[in-house]
C-alpha cells in the first residue's frame, strides 16, 4: 500500500481531490466509488471548488456509494442519500441517472443487493473507490469478522459503530442497527482505492489496517491485498504507524526515484 502523510486533514483532502480530478480529466466517464462520514467532507468540498472554479466536469461520471442505513428514507437528514446530495451532488454537474446509492427502504434487500452488484459490473467496474475507516477498522459497513470475500448485503452494525455514529443522531437508540453495504470483495475489485483517515482517533485503526496482519477483524487490512491502494492520512491518524519514517523517506525520495 502507498502511504501518504500530510500535515493536516485539509492537505489530505486536497491530495485525494487531485487524484479524483486526474482520473476525471483522463477518463471523463469514470466510475467513482464514494464514501460518507465526516472524513471525506473536505474532499467533497475541494471537488465542488474544483468544479466551480476550475471547471472539473462530472457530466459523464458515474458514482456508486458504499452503503446506506436500513430504514432511513432518502429525505432523512442522517441518510447517506441526503448526505451525498447535500455535500456533493447538488453542487456539481453529475447526471441524476448516474448516481447509485444502496436503498435503505427496498422491500427486497436480497434482490436489490444482487442488482447493485450487477449495475457496478455493467458500468464497467469501479475505477476509483474512496474509503474512510471506522474506529474498529471497518470499511463501508464491513464490521469486524466480515468475510474478506463478501459482496453487497445487509450487515448488523457493531456496538462501537453505533456509538461512534450516535453523534449524528438525537440519541443512541435512533441509530439504525442494520445497514446495506458493499462487501469487502466488492471493494477490492475497484481498480484503484484511496483510504482516507484523519485525527488521532483513527491512529490505531490505521496502524492495524496498514501494518497489522490481514484479518477480517480489521476489514481495512484487506487493502494490503490490493495492487493499487493508497492510504492518505494526516499527522494525527499517522501517529501510531511504526514505519512512519520510512513512508516519509519514500515520499521525500520520490522525485529522484528511477
Ligand atoms: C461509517 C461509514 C464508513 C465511514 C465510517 C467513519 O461507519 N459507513 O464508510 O468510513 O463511518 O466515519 P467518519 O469519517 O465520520 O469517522
Amino acid at each position: 500500500m502507498e502511504i501518504i502523510v500530510r500535515e493536516t486533514a485539509q492537505e489530505m483532502s486536497k491530495t485525494a481531490a487531485r487524484v479524483v480530478a486526474r482520473l476525471l480529466n483522463s477518463k471523463p466517464d469514470a466510475v467513482i466509488g464514494l464514501a460518507t462520514g465526516s472524513t471525506p467532507l473536505g474532499l467533497y468540498q475541494e471537488l465542488v471548488r474544483m468544479h466551480k472554479e476550475e471547471g472539473l466536469d462530472f457530466s459523464q461520471a458515474t458514482t456508486f456509494n458504499l452503503d446506506e442505513y436500513v430504514g432511513l428514507t432518502q429525505q432523512h437528514p442522517q441518510s447517506y442519500h441526503y448526505f451525498m446530495h447535500e455535500n456533493l451532488f447538488k453542487h456539481i454537474n453529475i447526471a441524476k441517472q448516474n448516481i447509485y446509492i444502496p436503498s435503505g427502504t427496498t422491500d427486497n434487500y436480497q434482490a436489490f443487493c444482487e442488482w447493485y452488484e450487477k449495475r457496478i459490473e455493467d458500468c464497467g467496474g469501479i475505477d476509483l473507490q474512496i474509503l474512510g475507516i471506522g474506529s474498529d477498522g471497518h470499511i463501508a459497513f464491513n464490521e469486524p469478522s466480515s468475510s474478506l470475500g463478501s459482496r453487497t448485503r445487509i450487515k448488523t452494525l457493531a456496538r462501537q459503530t453505533i456509538e461512534d455514529n450516535a453523534r449524528f443522531f438525537d440519541s443512541l437508540d435512533q441509530v439504525p442497527i442494520y445497514a446495506i453495504t458493499m462487501g469487502v470483495g466488492t471493494i477490492l475489485e475497484a481498480r484503484k482505492i484511496i483510504l482516507l483517515a484523519n485525527g488521532q482517533k483513527k491512529a490505531a485503526a490505521v496502524a492495524a489496517a496498514v501494518e497489522g496482519p490481514v484479518t477480517s477483524m480489521i476489514t481495512a487490512s484487506a487493502l494490503q491485498l490490493h495492487r493499487d491502494a493508497m492510504c492518505i492520512v494526516d499527522r494525527g491518524a499517522a501517529s501510531e504507524l511504526k514505519m512512519l519514517d520510512y513512508y516519509q523517506w519514500i515520499q521525500a525520495k520520490m522525485p529522484d526515484a528511477p
